[in-house]
């Protein structure tokens, strides 16, 4: 059969994932699959049925490709796609409302308020530092890769980048901030592969720590003990299905100082580029990156 990789798309993401578009296709390329790159930023979808191809490989990041509206349009369309379906996409791609289910679940996630567009009121903002701690993460509640994110450690700050961070979204997350180093799991057909550590001198794993320049560590395996190895992997399998992930994805989560977990988010089209997180954890599992690719493609239903 035939495979399109979608990438591209017209979000903020859309050069990561014409990266790791692009980084896929040619791996399936190596391993003899018939497959070609389709940019729905470019051509109408409806062009699919045309090339008949028999499923979508969905490789985009953000709005538009991550967010559950591509994954209703081909289930509309009758062609099968990788990775989750519209509520886990949905649901994922919205920081806000992925809270909101893992803390009515007991999972664990920082503290946070909302700042909403329509009834900012800037007046608050000393009141809300204190509720969070004095350190706090601002969030686009829908963005990906850091995309208008900011650590504020002041109210005048706090103003500032939910400003910023209202260029991006209506809906912006306001989240304590957690000390401590940023772990990643990926999740592939739901096993749960083994822990990554981020460690950056950025101030937080920012879009440049993630793709421009070279100054992250990875470690992986992380250097937890077993145990919280072990406690991670199914925090992070319960977050996945919480939100109705499925296929593939990754969550992310911090670790204070007191060794607890706290989930961040979770992503249902991680990156695939070179630099990504979910090949490095796969190849310590034991997976090429060929051969994670394929068992991505496989998780489309039909
Ligand atoms: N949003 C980026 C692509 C990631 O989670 O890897
Ligand atoms: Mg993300």
């Amino acid at each position: 059969g035939k495979v399109a990789v979608l990438l591209g798309g017209d979000s903020a993401e859309r050069e990561v994932s014409l990266n790791s578009g692009n980084t896929v296709l040619n791996a399936l390329l190596r391993q003899g699959v018939d497959a070609f790159a389709f940019d729905p930023a470019e051509r109408p979808l409806t062009d699919l049925i045309d090339l008949n191809v028999d499923r979508a490989l969905i490789m985009l990041h953000g709005r538009g490709g991550e967010d559950g509206s591509m994954q209703g349009a081909l289930q509309l369309l009758k062609i099968p796609y990788t990775g989750s379906r519209v509520l886990g996409s949905a649901l994922a791609m919205d920081k806000i409302h992925t809270k909101q289910v893992w803390q009515s679940l007991g999972l664990p996630t920082a503290k946070y308020e909302i700042a909403d567009k329509r009834r900012f009121d800037a007046g608050k903002c000393s009141a809300i530092m204190e509720k969070l701690g004095n350190e706090v993460m601002v969030k686009p509640a829908q963005e990906g890769s850091s995309i208008g994110m900011a650590k504020v450690t002041s109210a005048k700050q706090l103003e500032t980048a939910v400003q910023d961070a209202f260029q991006y979204d209506d809906q912006v997350l306001l989240e304590q901030y957690i000390d401590g180093p940023e772990f990643t799991v990926s999740v592939v057909q739901g096993q749960a592969l083994p822990s990554i550590r981020m460690s950056t001198p950025h101030t937080f794993y920012d879009y440049a720590a993630k793709y421009q320049d070279n100054t992250t560590e990875y470690f992986c395996p992380s250097g937890l003990s077993e145990a919280q190895e072990v406690q991670l992997a199914s925090l992070a399998s319960r977050a996945f299905d919480a939100i109705s992930g499925s296929g593939w994805g990754r969550v992310d989560v911090m670790q204070d100082n007191q060794r607890q977990f706290y989930l961040l988010e979770a992503n249902t089209v991680p990156g695939m580029t070179e630099k990504s997180l979910v090949p490095k954890a796969a190849k310590v599992a034991g997976l090429s990156f060929d051969e994670l690719v394929l068992s991505i493609l496989s998780t489309s239903f039909d």
